[in-house]
């Protein structure tokens, strides 16, 4: 394809609010864009919004023929919606506003506030509350107690945009414009951190083709070995938090210094500081073909922190492989490996024992996590280096991107 670059040449309601260039396709329509830290491409035209938007007027204006509806919006998001479905309506009508919020960046944060109630009176009246989108439901949950407690005579759902792969399912949604897979969008007014509202068409937050992985092992299953292999095989960069730790530390950044208050302090180091390092590390590595974390994460929410984080980029996890090997084995070669290097913590079989169990207890739930998401592979630690380096290339080469 051959694209030109440049900001001018676009309709100045997209330039509005984009800072950097934009990939132009000959008609003009912005096919990539940047909104603060993050790349969307084009998803929706304004014709296809336009058409959805069309027939969903359609679908009611035959439903409340006879009577006069109420059209509830949803503020922010659903402003550009409510205004063209007003447009496309045949028939007459109210229009009123709430104002709700619960979302944050890129994920929904689960808590949802009234800002702006229902003012009018709508006892006896048949009510249609216009949904921007709808994606796990929680907002439509607090809209509907907003209506509980009135006496309308009927109260109907429309959503021009629908996650259904996400939505929990709790109400009926009546009408519904466009279902969309699960992925964040922007534009024809939903908003990337209150940017990107006034685009005419829909973007979607862009996938990178990286390949990152999250790697298990117990000590002395040769995990470091092994990303050693595999950072060179598939040019990735590998992050063992364990090393970014020191290396913050030795070095006095600022998160180092952090960290280390937290520690001087006798606390836990929350997990943002980790996930600023993981980031920082993540930006340092632009050419980077994808990542292997080692060491992190190491909690449940420590994974969901990951995967928020790697959504901001639109990257994600691609899968989590777990070096299998049988502790007696393990337990042989760490004594062995402890003789040579004088560590001492390889010297004690107990300790040795115990840094199992921690394995065992601490990685559990994070295998439920990732085989739950249908990312979770183990393979044997035991052999010779390279036959384990082909188990997981084997794995690594079948990833979806
Ligand atoms: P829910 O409560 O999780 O269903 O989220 C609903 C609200 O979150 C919507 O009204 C939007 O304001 C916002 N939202 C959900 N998905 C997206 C998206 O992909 N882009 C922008 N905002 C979204
Ligand atoms: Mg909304």
């Amino acid at each position: 394809m051959n694209y030109t670059i440049l900001h001018s040449c676009l309709p100045s309601s997209t330039r509005a609010g984009i800072k950097k260039c934009i990939f132009v396709d000959p008609n003009e329509q912005a096919t990539l864009i940047k909104l603060h830290d993050s790349y969307f491409e084009l998803f929706l035209s304004e014709e296809e919004i336009q058409e959805a938007v069309g027939s969903l007027a359609e679908k009611i204006a035959a439903d409340y023929k006879d009577e006069v509806p109420i059209f509830v919006g949803v503020l922010n998001g659903s402003f550009m919606f409510v205004s063209d479905f007003l447009k496309a309506y045949p028939h007459d009508c109210e229009v009123s506003f709430v104002k709700l919020s619960s979302y944050q960046g890129l994920t929904s944060t689960g808590i949802v506030e009234t800002l702006l109630d229902v003012s009018e009176d709508i006892d006896g009246r048949s009510v249609v509350i216009l949904e921007d989108i709808i994606d796990t439901g929680r907002t439509l949950q607090e809209l509907v107690h907003l209506f509980t407690n009135t006496n309308v005579k009927e109260f109907r759902i429309a959503s021009l945009f629908y996650k259904s792969e996400i939505y929990n399912g709790e109400y009926n949604i009546d009408y519904v414009g466009l279902e969309i897979p699960n992925r964040f969008i922007v534009g024809y007014g939903l908003d990337y951190n209150e940017l990107g509202r006034n685009l005419t068409a829909v973007y979607q937050l862009k996938q990178t083709d990286m390949m990152n992985l999250v790697i298990f092992g117990k000590p002395g299953a040769g995990k470091g070995t092994q990303a050693g292999i595999l950072k060179e095989k598939y040019n990735l960069v590998h992050i063992s938090t364990g090393d970014l730790f020191r290396y913050n530390m030795k070095n006095k950044t600022a998160l180092g210094q952090l960290a280390q208050s937290y520690i001087d302090a006798g606390d836990l180091v929350p997990d943002q500081v980790t996930i600023d390092m993981l980031q920082e590390e993540v930006e340092r590595n632009p050419e980077a073909a994808g990542f292997i974390f080692d060491g992190f994460p190491r909690t449940t929410a420590q994974a969901e922190a990951l995967d928020q984080f790697l959504e901001s980029k639109g990257m994600m996890v691609n899968g989590c492989v777990a070096l299998e090997a049988d502790d007696e084995v393990l337990t042989l070669r760490l004594l062995e490996r402890g003789k040579e290097s004088g560590r001492s913590d390889d010297q004690d079989e107990s300790k040795i024992r115990n840094r199992f169990a921690e394995y065992n207890e601490k990685t559990a739930p994070l295998k439920d996590y990732y085989t739950n998401q249908g990312k979770f592979h183990s393979i044997s630690g035991i052999g010779a280096i390279e036959e384990i380096t082909e188990r997981l290339s084997a794995i690594i080469d079948q990833l979806p991107k």
